[in-house]
């Protein structure tokens, strides 16, 4: 086993001589051989031999000395390793006492006590200081040889003990380095896990758009024809009436004519046939009808625009305004009882983008907005423009608002604080998603009791890495 490290001994007495004793059994006639071996060396120019000091002693006087000692010694890193204390001193803390102050500042301590008589039983001294396992007893007048074999068994324990807290502190070590190893590791696979679930939410939600697309470019299409017919239809019937009412007037003027008995039975039929309101009304059916179709065709078209199932993934150069006009068409009912809708236009030019995606963040927002809405009508305002190479859109709403805590939660997927069935918490990642596609940015502004904005900006143009 190789020499313990630390060889520091501290003597607690009061009485020199005592000392004297230990000084000459720890440390014998160090002094004067030290001396004797520089003098050998000087006239004989020999190397001096290394001193094997075996022990470092020093000494207190008493209790409240020693523990001073100790404070020192430990203050520059140079503890001591075992005390012999002294179990009767007539002035100040006694030897149990002493102990009790030194294990207070270094529990590591070592410690014998000395004794030829005392005020306690060895079991009561155990007792006090709760030391059954780290106090030896020595027995005055000592035994050289014991002391000595005392000391270096305590220094050796001392030893051992320290090295074993050093590697239960290198343990401890590992295992928090383990333990964070870990938990990173769940964290990253949580974030895979996350990352997937959206990319699920995604596929499922692209899935849904397109199919819904096809199903609306499919309605649109089957729809177009026979609006086209009654739109045209309606036109001829139109012009045909005019045509009508024109004979019609020709026969009124030839009707003066007739025997007063026609005149009377053509009047007669006139009246039943009440001939005034009929001239009267067609005109307005035909109006109406027209307009009426003249709607189910803006809303086809707006069907068509917002879908684009033809060109879904290809880039293109938009007119903004007209699809988030499409859009508010298309969610008009879910707005109808909840906001009035304020448009702001400032004239943009074309942006190069994903129409049909702009489309959805733009209702996702526009929804949002509705749904904030409490029981009062709301009001929420559309607003575009222009800065520099970057065109924006911003959806205001004066409903609920978002708490600061929500604020930063709202984008995440599946992040919803609506009813389960309502919200599947997708709409604003996804939106998020398309708008750093289009290496543009979405922002909120939001104030809980007041309102919220949301602001898109999208580049102008695309700028896609050379071919
Ligand atoms: N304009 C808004 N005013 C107040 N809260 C909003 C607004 N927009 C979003 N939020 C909050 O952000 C949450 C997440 O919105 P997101 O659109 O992602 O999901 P959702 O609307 O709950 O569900 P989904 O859009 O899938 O139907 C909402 O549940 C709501 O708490
Ligand atoms: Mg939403």
């Amino acid at each position: 086993m190789s020499e313990p490290s630390n060889r520091r001994v501290l003597v607690i007495d009061d009485m020199p001589s005592i000392h004297d004793d230990f000084r000459k059994i720890l440390a014998p006639a160090q002094a004067q051989s030290v001396e004797l071996d520089a003098m050998e060396a000087a006239l004989f120019g020999e190397t001096a031999k290394p001193v094997q000091q075996k022990f470092e002693m020093e000494s207190a006087y008493g209790g409240e000395e020693g523990l001073a000692r100790l404070i020192a010694a430990m203050d520059a890193q140079r503890p001591f390793a075992l005390a012999f204390v002294d179990m009767r001193m007539p002035d100040g803390w006694d030897g149990a006492k002493t102990i009790e102050h030194l294990w207070q500042k270094d529990p590591k301590l070592q410690v014998v006590v000395c004794t030829a008589y005392s005020d306690y039983s060895w079991d009561e001294l155990l007792e006090r200081l709760h030391a059954h396992d780290r106090l030896l007893i020595l027995k005055k007048p000592f035994d050289n040889i014991e002391v000595q074999q005392m000391a270096n068994t305590l220094l050796t324990k001392w030893d051992m003990t320290e090295r074993a807290s050093m590697q239960m502190h290198e343990l401890e070590h590992q295992v928090d380095q383990r333990t964070t190893q870990f938990k990173q590791a769940s964290e990253a696979l949580q974030r895979e896990i996350d990352e997937r679930k959206q990319l699920e939410g995604q596929l499922v939600q692209s899935e849904k758009l397109a199919s819904l697309g096809q199903l609306a470019a499919g309605v649109a299409h089957e729809i177009n024809n026979p609006i086209g017919f009654v739109a045209s239809n309606l036109g001829a019937l139109d012009g045909y009436f005019q045509q009508l009412l024109e004979i019609l007037d020709a026969y009124q003027v030839a009707s003066q004519t007739l025997g007063a008995e026609s005149a009377a039975q053509l009047q007669q039929l006139r009246e039943k046939n009440e001939l005034d309101f009929l001239l009267d009304d067609i005109p307005s059916l035909i109006r109406e009808s027209k307009d009426g179709i003249g709607r189910v065709g803006q809303i086809v078209k707006d069907l068509k625009d917002f879908s684009r199932v033809d060109s879904q993934l290809e880039w293109q150069w938009a007119d903004l305004q007209q699809g988030i006009d499409s859009t508010l068409n298309i969610v008009a009912s879910e707005l109808k009882y909840k906001a009035d809708v304020i448009k702001d236009y400032q004239a943009l030019p074309e942006v190069e983008c994903l129409p049909s995606q702009i489309n959805q963040v733009v209702m996702n927002l526009v929804v949002n907005a509705a749904q904030a809405m409490g029981s009062e009508r709301g009001t929420i305002t559309l607003r575009t423009g222009q800065q520099g190479e970057t065109a924006w859109i911003e959806v205001a709403d004066n409903g609920s608002g978002i708490a600061p805590q929500t604020l930063q939660k709202i984008f995440d997927p599946f992040f919803t604080t609506k009813p389960v069935g309502q919200g599947t918490g997708l709409g604003l990642s996804l939106s998020y998603g398309i708008v750093k596609k289009h290496g543009g940015e979405i922002t909120v502004n939001s104030e809980l009791g007041v309102g919220t904005t949301f602001r898109v900006e999208l580049p102008l143009r695309q700028t896609r890495p050379a071919a």
